[in-house]
């Protein structure tokens, strides 16, 4: 009977240990980012640092891309001049009179080609995008995507801009993001919808 016992108990004891192990691979610290990440709104007025924003622009350079061919161009701005002009520009797109950018004291802008020139320019400029979320995340900055950059750069004034950042010529806006420290902590992620996944076997 005690032998039993102490069976059952080291069976149970090994179970537990597996079970936990794969808890533990499946809540690692990149898979609690991704699940953790919001959009952030309201932002400090401190600039990031310069390491901070390099990890976020690295991150972006390794979302992996069609063909590996790496179409995607990033362009970080802080200089206050730019920044009002992004802001103008956005603005009168939305038809509003505030800061589309939540006064994020660094905007990030994603290029890529334009889809007749490479078919999967939105689908990777998009994966730069969600890459750089993640990453701002992971080093304790707050990001939102902000809209409307494919308008904002079809003007005679963004394209304008894409020269004046050097970037090549045919490009078109895909997406950008605000970043910056968090001044408020964002409200928890809503449910996820029901079947939102099915696995088929
Ligand atoms: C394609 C796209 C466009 C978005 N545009 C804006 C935007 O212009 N302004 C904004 O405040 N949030 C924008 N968002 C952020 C979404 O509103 C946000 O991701 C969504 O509400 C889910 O919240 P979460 O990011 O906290 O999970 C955009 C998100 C995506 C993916």
């Amino acid at each position: 009977m005690f032998l039993l016992a102490v069976l059952v108990n080291v069976t149970n004891i090994s179970y537990l240990c597996t079970h936990k192990s794969n808890i533990e691979i499946m809540d690692n610290e990149v898979l609690r980012a991704l699940r953790e990440r919001r959009s952030v709104r309201k932002f400090k007025q401190e600039q990031i640092t310069d390491e901070q924003l390099q990890a976020v622009l690295e991150a972006g350079t390794y979302a992996p891309t069609g063909m590996g061919y790496q179409d995607p161009w990033i362009v970080a701005v802080q200089n206050a001049d730019i920044i009002a002009q992004l802001v103008r520009m956005n603005a009168e797109i939305m038809g509003i009179k505030g800061n589309p950018y939540y006064d994020a004291p660094t905007i990030v802008l994603v290029f890529a080609s334009r889809p007749e020139k490479w078919a999967n320019s939105i689908y990777d400029g998009t994966l730069v995008l969600g890459n750089m979320m993640n990453a701002a995340h992971a080093v304790g900055l707050g990001s939102c995507w902000i809209h409307r950059e494919r308008e904002m750069f079809d003007t005679e004034e963004g394209r304008q801009l894409m020269r004046q950042f050097g970037l090549p010529e045919g490009l078109m806006g895909i997406g950008s993001i605000a970043l910056g420290y968090p001044a408020k902590e964002p409200l928890p992620a809503k449910a996820r919808k029901e079947n939102y996944y099915r696995v088929v076997k």
